[in-house]
């Protein structure tokens, strides 16, 4: 079944847009501590797709084995998981563009792996500000890459992104519906 994998820096709020999207509040368990989600998580959607929800990447108070684990799990999987559509990198709009999101957009390109920019928590500030840092994002990705990926705008507090998201995940599973037969 395909599936998508949400991904991004620790706290960026990766588990509260998969409740966000799901509908279901404690689906992915949520917290303010970075670090919470310490394991590749599937979640079955509509019983004929999954969205993944995995560890943060750039937890500072994490150890240096512990990073090397993430690292290796995490790139293993990316890698080698056949079933997995598109990656959804989250990125905080509240930020200037950080050189750990650039580096792993960067490895994904390098990968040839389809990817898409979401921009979390945009309820956390004005309109204008989101749009900056989404225009530097963009500035700072077009430097190595060619085509700037598709991206969302979203705030798990307010709804913003829930439909786009869906509807950009829907177009993807249809090509998996197996046609009926007459
Ligand atoms: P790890 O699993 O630790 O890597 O974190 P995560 O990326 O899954 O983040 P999580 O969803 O646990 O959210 C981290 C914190 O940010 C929590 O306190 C959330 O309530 C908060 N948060 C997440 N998304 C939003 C948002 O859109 N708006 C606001 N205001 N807060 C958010
Ligand atoms: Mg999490």
């Amino acid at each position: 079944m395909p599936e998508y994998a949400f991904i991004g820096r620790s706290n960026v709020g990766k588990s509260s847009l998969i409740n966000m999207l799901t509908g279901k509040k404690g689906l992915a368990k949520t917290s303010q501590t970075p670090g919470k989600t310490q394991l590749i998580n599937h979640f079955l959607i509509n019983e004929n797709w999954y969205i993944v929800d995995l560890p943060g990447y750039g937890y500072a108070r994490a150890s240096k084995s512990k990073k090397a684990d993430w690292d290796k799990f995490i790139h293993t999987y990316l890698d080698k998981r056949e079933s997995l559509q598109c990656v959804m990198v989250l990125i905080d709009s509240r930020l200037e563009p950080q050189k750990i999101d650039l580096e792993f957009c960067n490895w994904l390109g390098e990968k040839g792996l389809s990817f898409v920019l979401i921009f979390t928590k945009a309820d956390k500030q004005s309109g204008v500000k989101t749009d900056q840092n989404v225009s530097r994002f963009k500035k700072a990705l077009g430097e190595t890459y060619e085509e700037i990926p598709e991206y969302f705008i979203t705030s798990s507090e307010t709804q913003l992104g829930h439909d786009d998201i869906l509807t950009f995940i829907d177009k993807i599973n249809k090509v998996f519906e197996i046609p009926h037969l007459n």
